[in-house]
């Protein structure tokens, strides 16, 4: 059975709930933690197992940010496109990533690590151009720093994957 473990958390999530359809919400953070977005699967399971139409479990998932529908690549890197930044070069650093990774904006790579997103304002702009990989900021970025950065995290993916044949 797919998800399966996330299927027995959410039952426990349920018992603890005396009117089950108040668990909907913790249910769905359960689901993004445990299996990174909220598979198709889990929304029928949620929307049964409430008795909810299917299609109230999806508009709750879409309406929220904090949920996603797609599986999120292991590094999301979101390159800031507003204004000081852009007068910064990051559309330079945009397509610097897209080489580097063979991708598009708004893809991921094949293999689930990489993913490409140009965002708004980071806060940062100070140190403009930045980036956010994961829930971290580089600032002051330039081709070359990047190119770094997208090659440490290959490097660390890599020997990850060494530890783990071990
Ligand atoms: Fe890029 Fe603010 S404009 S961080």
């Amino acid at each position: 059975m797919r998800f399966k473990k996330c299927k027995e958390e959410l039952k426990k999530v349920l018992k603890s709930y005396a009117y089950k359809r108040q668990a909907l919400i913790s249910c769905l953070h359960v689901t993004e933690e445990k299996c990174g977005y909220i598979p198709e699967e889990i929304i029928s399971f949620l929307a049964k197992e409430l008795d909810l139409p299917r299609v109230e479990v999806y508009s709750i998932v879409t309406f929220y940010s904090m949920f996603t529908l797609e599986k999120q690549a292991k590094y999301m890197i979101r390159i800031c496109a507003s204004l000081p930044c852009y007068l910064k070069g990051s559309d330079k650093i945009l397509k610097v990533l897209e080489q580097e990774l063979g991708i598009k904006e708004n893809q991921t790579t094949p293999d689930g690590k990489f993913g490409i997103e140009a965002v708004s304002c980071l806060g940062h702009c100070d140190n403009a151009p930045v980036a956010m990989i994961n829930d971290k900021i580089h600032e002051n970025l330039t081709p070359q720093k990047l190119k770094k950065i997208i090659q440490d995290l290959k490097n660390s993916s890599e020997k990850l994957k060494e530890e783990i044949k071990i």
